[in-house]
């Protein structure tokens, strides 16, 4: 029996909906053919943009969407991608696949994408192979309201009024594919390029983030917030207002060999799953390194790359990124989203990597068909947790896994007080074979009603084309409440949710 103590009374901090984002590269099938299937298309389309995927991602209450890379980009030339589409710039997707991109797809379309689905939008500028210039008048493309030549390009493109960009990340991964850079000259280079970021309307400033490091990479933390942050106190938030961190899920040791999607054995569920809780340690240490900076917490850590890395799955193209996602990737989905939970006081926004067709997708398409992964089913059930409140929470847990080095613990909770005035709890099972007894303990807070959902199966069970609801939310009833406490047994490889009226 494992005691889990919930105090309502301690509110701890506020759940941003954008801890639940995504990520929509222009890589393998996600954009093409993912989201966008053009006017043409058979598949039922809105303006291009596929019927069914907009449908299940407003389900999913999805709040903001990142654009258009990735390491793309830092190589992405925004006027590429505007216009009429018959003239616009092909070019070679030179990091993903070598394929050709024909620009279909640009900024009026991520635009139209972003209203039918009803969320925040998160546009990614290109510092790595762009210029001030350039990126200064995308923004006032986006969001100048007036006469301007940009505004003007904008309004003879057929879009008369701005749109609102709430979020803008300065360059991507500007250490790596962003142009290998050193913090201290991403840094400098930030300061000027952010400059010209302008916030054409007051009322609505965008949110403006700085390239944050590659997972433990502490030194870049340190010395980009030295340099875009320390030294521009002057400023109410320096230059900045987000420094974004980027960790995956990679079971295998090396990146010829990541490891299978679908095979795999009890050694490397558990691998897996302690690879994905070193996200705690990341965001703990990170966020010492940012509170000696910014002690008030003005800046928020924008996790926005995370999820499972694997090999692609077997005969598709390697550059596509595409593999297949199991009852493990909704473990680590909702070991992830309880983290960012747990440190709401910091982490801003999370985007998992990345919406469809690539990596660990919430959606999968083939032609006409679309198939919901077991990660869709976890933020389905989790949205409940968007605006909440988090709740102080504590669970009793036991180190388990079959090696030394990839122990865990076996439960893995977060809880809130939702918008419906209602409390959430989430839990996971990390065991492979067992079932846990849960006595769950409520502070001076006696429960009227239990509702519970669950999504669980066996370890590698997924959904397929053919088989689209092996896994899916279940409804879980056997919960005994008895005054403040609540008792139930969690099965093992189970993600779950409690909705307690109290
Ligand atoms: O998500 C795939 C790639 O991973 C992104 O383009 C890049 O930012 C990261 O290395």
């Amino acid at each position: 029996m494992y005691n889990f103590y919930i105090n309502p009374k301690n509110k701890k901090g506020h759940i941003n909906p954008e801890l639940q984002g995504h990520f929509s590269e222009h890589l393998g099938r996600c954009i093409y053919e993912g989201l966008y299937v053009g006017e043409n298309s058979d598949i039922p389309n809105v303006n291009g943009m596929r019927k069914d995927v907009v449908e299940a991602l407003r389900e999913l209450k999805l709040p903001v969407l990142r654009w258009p890379g990735g390491c793309f980009a830092d190589e992405y030339h925004w006027r590429d991608g505007v216009g009429p589409k018959e003239i616009r710039k092909k070019m070679i997707n030179t990091h993903w696949g070598g394929v050709l991109e024909d620009n279909s797809f640009g900024t009026n379309e991520f635009m139209e994408l972003t209203e039918q689905i009803g969320c925040k939008r998160y546009i990614n500028g290109n510092m790595g192979s762009g210029t001030v210039q350039e990126m200064s008048e995308w923004v006032e493309y986006m969001t100048f309201d007036g006469v301007s030549p940009m505004a003007d390009m904008r309004k003879a493109n057929g879009h008369e009024k701005p749109w609102k960009v709430d979020f803008f990340g300065v360059g991507n991964e500007n250490w790596g594919c962003g142009g290998n850079m050193t913090p201290e000259f991403y840094g400098n280079n930030y300061r000027r390029y952010q400059t010209f970021v302008r916030n054409y309307d007051p009322k609505n400033p965008i949110f403006k983030i700085a390239c944050g490091p590659n997972g433990n990479e502490y030194e870049w933390t340190d010395v980009v917030l030295e340099t875009c942050f320390r030294k521009a106190q002057e400023r109410e938030h320096g230059f900045m207002d987000g420094l974004s961190l980027h960790y995956y899920t990679v079971p295998g040791d090396e990146w010829e060999h990541k490891g299978s999607a679908t095979q795999f054995d009890e050694k490397e569920w558990y691998k897996t799953l302690s690879k994905t809780l070193f996200m705690e340690e990341l965001i703990s240490r990170h966020t010492q390194i940012m509170d000696k900076h910014d002690k008030d917490h003005k800046i928020g850590l924008i996790v926005d790359e995370w999820g499972t890395w694997y090999d692609v799955e077997p005969g598709t193209n390697p550059g596509f990124l595409y593999q297949q996602n199991t009852v493990r990737d909704a473990l680590v989905a909702g070991i992830n989203l309880n983290i960012f939970n747990k440190h709401c006081d910091r982490v801003r926004m999370a985007n998992i990597a990345q919406l469809i067709n690539v990596l660990q997708a919430v959606i999968l398409t083939d032609g006409d068909k679309m198939i919901k992964t077991p990660t869709y089913h976890v933020f389905n059930m989790y949205k409940a947790h968007q605006n909440g409140t988090l709740l102080d929470s504590h669970i009793e847990t036991d180190c388990i896994g079959l090696e030394d080095k990839y122990m865990v613990p076996n439960l893995n909770e977060s809880v809130s007080l939702g918008e419906d005035g209602k409390i959430h709890v989430t839990l996971t099972n990390l065991s492979a074979k067992d079932a846990y007894d849960i006595r769950t303990v409520l502070t001076d807070t006696p429960v009227k009603e239990v509702k519970g959902e669950i999504v669980t199966g066996k370890m590698n069970a997924h959904n397929t084309f053919d088989a689209p609801e092996t896994v899916k939310v279940q409804a879980f009833d056997d919960v005994k409440a008895n005054g403040n406490e609540l008792c139930f047994a969690i099965p093992a490889c189970s993600v779950l949710h409690l909705t307690l009226t109290v």
